[in-house]
C-alpha cells in the first residue's frame, strides 16, 4: 500500500461534523419544531448565510460585533457571516414583505457564526431555530411567542425554565439615576451598561459609573432591581421605581403579559435582571434555561424589538425568539426507530459472459428500484462475491437480502430469492410476493 505523505486536515476550531446518527437526532428535533411552528400559523423563510456587514453593525450591539466573522469579498464589499437571524429576517421583511398584511408570523432554521471561545455547547458555527411575529409587540404577541417556545419544548419532552424581564424598565431606571446626578449617558454608554448587566459584571458597572460621577450608593436601586426574581418581583419593582419616580409602563406591560401567559398555562418566573446581549430589544425580554446543561444553560433568547426603521422601513414593533438548536440537541432524548433496510445482491456466475452479467445487473437495478418505493434499499456496486456481499449486508444492518443469480434469472421475470437475515429463512418468489412478505414480517414485528 502506498502511504500518503499529505498532512491530515482538521476541522476548523469551533465547528463540528455530524455523523448519520447525530443527523437523525437533529432532523427529528427540526421536524418537531417545524411541525409546532406550522400548526401555530408560522411560515418558514430562509435568508442568505452572509450579508453586508453593515446590517449587523447598525443595531445588534458591540457584543455581537466583537465576535463577527467578517471579510471583504473580491468586489471590495464588506461582508459578514450572519451571527444571528433576526436582523436578516427584518432586512428581508423591509425588502420583500413590507406590504404584507400584519402581523406576519415567520420561522427559520439556519446556521450562525460567532467567533467565541469554543467550549461545551458553545461553538463558532451553531444553528438557531427561531420565530418572529412582525407587526406586534403587545402582551398578547409576547405571550404567543413565549407559549410557542414552551410548546416546542413540551413536544420535545425537554424541561426548562422560562424567565422574563424588561429592558425598558432597566434603561428608564438607568436614565433616572443618571439624571439625578445631572449626567446623561450617550446611547453607546447606555448600551455598554446594559451589556455589563447582561454579563453580571457589577464591579465594572460601578467603575464606569464612578468615572461618570455617579456614586455606588445611587446604583444600589439598579442592582436591587436586577436581583428581583420570582413571585414578589413585580411588587418590589413598583416600589423601587416609585422611590426613583421612574416610569413604570414596562412593569404594567409585564403584568399584562403575566395574565395572558396564565391563560396559556405557561409556567414562568419574572427576572428583572435579564438585559440580553443584543441591543435591538425595546421592552419585554426572555430567556429559557435548561439545568441539564452546565455552563451554557441558555437554550433560547428573545423579546420585543424595533429595527425595521433602521433598515429603511418604517417602525414596526416585533417580537421573537431563537432556540440554540445545538444545545437542544445536547439534551434531547431520542431512540431512533430501527430502520428496515433491504440489500439487493447480484451474484454473477464465474463463467458468465459480459452480456449475461449485463442482463443480471439490469434485473438487479430494476428490482432495487421497485423495492425503493416501499423500503430503504441498497445494491452492490463492487461486483463482489455472495459471501462478501452478505458480510456487507450484516455490517450495514440490513434485515433482508434479495439475491439475484443464475437460478433467479432462470426462475423467470421478476423472480428473486428473499432471505431474512435475522431468521435465515429464504424463499424464491416473484418480487411482489417478496414485498408482501417483508411488509407482513415488519408489521408482525412492530405489533
Ligand atoms: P441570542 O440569545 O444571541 O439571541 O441567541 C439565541 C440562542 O442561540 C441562545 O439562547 C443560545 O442558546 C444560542 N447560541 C448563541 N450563541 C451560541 C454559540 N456560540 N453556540 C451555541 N449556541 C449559541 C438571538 O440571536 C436573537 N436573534 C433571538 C431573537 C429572535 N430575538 C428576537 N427574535
Amino acid at each position: 500500500m502506498v502511504r500518503s505523505a499529505a498532512k491530515k486536515i482538521e476541522r476548523v476550531k469551533g465547528t463540528r461534523d455530524f455523523l448519520p446518527n447525530e443527523m437523525r437526532r437533529r432532523r427529528e428535533i427540526e421536524r418537531i419544531m417545524r411541525d409546532v411552528a406550522t400548526r401555530w400559523g408560522y411560515e418558514e423563510v430562509q435568508t442568505p448565510t452572509f450579508e453586508h456587514a453593515e446590517l449587523f453593525m447598525l443595531k445588534s450591539g458591540e457584543g455581537i460585533l466583537e465576535e463577527m466573522y467578517e471579510f471583504y469579498d473580491r468586489g471590495g464589499r464588506h461582508i459578514a457571516l450572519r451571527p444571528e437571524l433576526t436582523a436578516p429576517v427584518m432586512r428581508m421583511f423591509v425588502n420583500e414583505l413590507k406590504m404584507a398584511r400584519k402581523p406576519l408570523r415567520l420561522f427559520y432554521f439556519g446556521n450562525c457564526f460567532r467567533y467565541e471561545e469554543p467550549q461545551h455547547a458553545r461553538y463558532r458555527e451553531f444553528w438557531q431555530f427561531g420565530a418572529e411575529i412582525i407587526g406586534a409587540d403587545t402582551p398578547e404577541a409576547q405571550a404567543e411567542v413565549i407559549a410557542l417556545a414552551h410548546e416546542m419544548l413540551k413536544e420535545l419532552r425537554i424541561s426548562a425554565s422560562i424567565e422574563i424581564g424588561h429592558v425598558g424598565v432597566l434603561r428608564d431606571m438607568l436614565k433616572c439615576i443618571c439624571s439625578a446626578y445631572g449626567v446623561s449617558l450617550s446611547d453607546a454608554e447606555e448600551n455598554r451598561v446594559m451589556r455589563l448587566i447582561d454579563k453580571g459584571a457589577r464591579e465594572q458597572i460601578e467603575d464606569f459609573m464612578r468615572h461618570k460621577g455617579i456614586h455606588e450608593d445611587a446604583l444600589n436601586t439598579l442592582f436591587q432591581m436586577t436581583e428581583l426574581r420570582g413571585a414578589n418581583a413585580l411588587d418590589n419593582a413598583y416600589e423601587l421605581l416609585e422611590s426613583l419616580k421612574s416610569n413604570s409602563d414596562g412593569l404594567r406591560e409585564l403584568e399584562a403579559l403575566s395574565d395572558v401567559l396564565a391563560a396559556y398555562e405557561v409556567p414562568f418566573t419574572l427576572n428583572l435582571g435579564i438585559a440580553r446581549g443584543l441591543e435591538y430589544y425595546t421592552g419585554t425580554v426572555f430567556e429559557i434555561y435548561a439545568s441539564q446543561l452546565e455552563a451554557q444553560r441558555q437554550i433560547c433568547g428573545g423579546g420585543s424589538y424595533r429595527i425595521a426603521h433602521i433598515f429603511g422601513g418604517y417602525d414596526v414593533p416585533s417580537t421573537g425568539f431563537a432556540f440554540g438548536f445545538d444545545r437542544i440537541a445536547e439534551i434531547f432524548e431520542y431512540d431512533a426507530p430501527p430502520q428496515l433496510k433491504v440489500i439487493v445482491i447480484p451474484v454473477y456466475a464465474k463463467n458468465a459472459s459480459p452480456e449475461r452479467r449485463k442482463e443480471l445487473l439490469k434485473k438487479a437495478i430494476r428490482i432495487a428500484s421497485r423495492l425503493r418505493t416501499d423500503f430503504i434499499t441498497i445494491s452492490d456496486v463492487l461486483g463482489r462475491s455472495l459471501s462478501a456481499q452478505l458480510a456487507y449486508a450484516d455490517a450495514t444492518g440490513a434485515t433482508f437480502a434479495v439475491i439475484i443469480g443464475e437460478n433467479e434469472m432462470k426462475a423467470g421475470e421478476g423472480h428473486v430469492t428473499l432471505r431474512n437475515l435475522i431468521t435465515g429463512e429464504q424463499k424464491t418468489a416473484h418480487i411482489n410476493e417478496c414485498i408482501s412478505m417483508i411488509h407482513a414480517w415488519s408489521s408482525n414485528k412492530n405489533r
